[in-house]
């Protein structure tokens, strides 16, 4: 982190009198004062409230535009960490499906957040939350949503310079705007990869569920580790299902271990949210669940890039080949789990105290 730049931005928050409207300026922030963003949020007025995360509270801004500010709560070191990581991040990427930032605001007791606000909230509003049941993702908004993330996914991974692994890839941080194009949020854990470097080991953040086995067990961390999420939010998307859920008795299944016998059966119509009421592509369906399962594999090396899952999204022929491989793999594997490094992490999941995630 460059924190003499870090803090000169935070400063011309306060400069905007003596800057001016300053459009032909090189760096991507919008400059806005504490007093413009009080007044926007109503001093963080609690009608303005949109929600809140485990680091803080969002709050819906009038301006021109519209804006959300992320308000950050406690001046922990990790809170610190997470506003520093974001602003750094989010400073270095510009891409149609990635929430742009509009500046940010930093003081003694204060750290603050501007983005663009994004009028169709969040995919886990319409998967499982307030607007779950009003329906407004039919199928074909759905695949787009799906492939706009994956498209995200892969300026990160393979465009951006240094690389950048998301780590949190999950349904609240993919955002919709006006025209439900998914926009991917919260960089708060990101991590940027060195030029050659393969894999990292990091400490565990991220969300349980949608965490892959290698980075929950050792915290290798490598694009892969996203390419596992994204699988898990892809047959979210597709199903409306949560990531993790508790059976009676407080047993733990996972989506995959929900979906696999869908799959083996051939019964692709039960996995489709039944909100849809049977209105989708059913190829198109079938493939995209074996798209997922491609990204879930529990050996990291096996699963696809994210280049590859948007071009099978897309309906690149090899999809074909994908469909038939995994049909081949679970005719393979029976009725049993093989991999039994992949048993122990469904094991750990299940007893959801023996790893801490998301500090
Ligand atoms: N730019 C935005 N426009 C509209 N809603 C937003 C925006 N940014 C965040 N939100 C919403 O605000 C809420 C809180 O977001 P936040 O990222 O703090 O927490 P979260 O994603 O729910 O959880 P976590 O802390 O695990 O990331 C979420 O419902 C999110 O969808
Ligand atoms: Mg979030």
């Amino acid at each position: 982190m460059n924190w003499r730049r870090f803090f000169c931005c935070c400063c011309s928050f306060e400069e905007k009198d003596q800057i001016g409207e300053n459009k032909s300026r090189d760096y991507p922030w919008e400059i806005y004062t504490l007093k413009e963003i009080l007044h926007a949020t109503n001093n963080f007025h609690d009608d303005n409230k949109i929600g809140e995360g485990g680091f803080g509270s969002v709050y819906w801004g009038r301006t021109s535009k519209g804006i959300a500010v992320k308000r950050l709560k406690g001046m922990s070191s990790k809170a610190e960490m997470e506003f520093a990581v974001e602003v750094e991040i989010l400073g270095r990427v510009r891409h149609k499906n990635l929430l742009g930032l509009r500046g940010f605001y930093a003081s003694a007791d204060e750290r603050l957040i501007v983005y663009d606000y994004m009028p169709n909230h969040s995919l886990t509003t319409h998967l499982h939350g307030q607007l779950a049941a009003d329906c407004f993702l039919d199928w074909p908004r759905r695949m787009s949503i799906a492939i706009g993330s994956a498209e995200g996914l892969v300026y990160l991974h393979h465009e951006a310079n240094p690389h950048i692994i998301h780590r949190d890839i999950k349904a609240s941080n993919v955002l919709l705007d006006a025209n439900y194009q998914a926009k991917v949020a919260d960089f708060g854990f990101a991590k940027l990869i060195p030029e050659g470097v393969t894999h990292m080991t990091t400490r565990v953040k991220g969300t349980l569920g949608y965490l892959a086995p290698e980075y929950a067990m050792w915290g290798k961390v490598s694009e892969s580790c996203d390419v596992y999420s994204f699988g898990i939010l892809l047959l979210e998307i597709i199903s409306a299902r949560k990531p993790l859920e508790k059976l009676p008795g407080g047993v733990k299944r996972d989506i995959v271990q929900w979906v696999t016998p869908y799959v083996k059966k051939g019964a692709f119509d039960r996995i489709a949210d039944p909100r849809l009421q049977g209105k989708f592509d059913r190829a198109q369906l079938k493939s995209a669940v074996m798209v997922a399962l491609r990204c879930t594999e529990s050996n990291p090396e096996n699963r696809p890039s994210m280049l590859e899952v948007v071009k099978w999204l897309k309906g690149g022929v090899e999809i074909r080949k994908v469909v038939t491989d995994i049909e081949h793999m679970l005719e393979e594997d029976g009725d049993n789990e093989t991999d039994t490094d992949f048993q122990g992490f469904r094991g750990l999941v299940q007893n959801q105290n023996s790893f801490k995630v998301k500090y």
